[in-house]
């Protein structure tokens, strides 16, 4: 089990654009994978991508888990996305607070589409297609736009809408 450092919004190595994984079920490959689970873990977050400890490879990985507070968040099993490839299936986008373990700290409200498919292989190279909306298609594409060398606060609109957690009164937003 190794916890990674995880690259700050400033660091080159996240503005890149990733390499495909072009061999699977290899040591390596799983290595990564577990590198970014321990690490996620280890940060409290829901997803991390493979640039963020450093590897400039097209790897994401997420899990969630169910929250009484939070029932708009859907619980998602821990999944293994390589060489994902994203097509909106509508041009309908929302707007809700995200955060990035690349961005300690802050929170920004990003538009995402609704409703997307997402097409991907597994660590055995085995392919995943799933349509998904709201809560799981914005998660997914928050972690693809790491592999593109995005982060979310390029995507915000109103920079007044970003700012640190702590001082945002996010519940005050998050009631109405
Ligand atoms: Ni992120």
């Amino acid at each position: 089990m190794a916890i990674c450092p995880i690259l700050r919004m400033g660091h080159p190595l996240l503005g890149r654009l990733a390499e495909p994984v072009t061999h699977f079920d290899t040591p390596e490959l799983h290595g990564l994978v577990r590198d970014l689970r321990d690490t996620m873990v280890a940060s409290q977050g829901v997803g991390i991508a493979a640039p963020q400890i450093g590897v400039s490879l097209r790897v994401v990985v997420f899990s969630v888990a169910s929250h009484p507070s939070h029932p708009d968040v859907e619980a998602l099993p821990f999944t293994v996305l390589i060489n994902p490839v994203l097509e909106p299936q509508s041009t309908e986008m929302n707007e809700a607070w995200e955060g990035c373990l690349s961005v300690p700290g802050m929170r920004g409200i990003v538009p995402r589409y609704n409703h997307i498919h997402y097409s991907a292989s597994d660590i055995q190279g085995v392919p995943i297609r799933r349509e998904v909306r709201d809560f799981h298609a914005r998660l997914v594409q928050h972690e693809c736009d790491h592999l593109d060398g995005i982060l979310y606060p390029y995507r915000i609109r109103d920079l007044r809408l970003f700012g640190f957690a702590e001082e945002l009164l996010l519940d005050r937003w998050v009631e109405k």
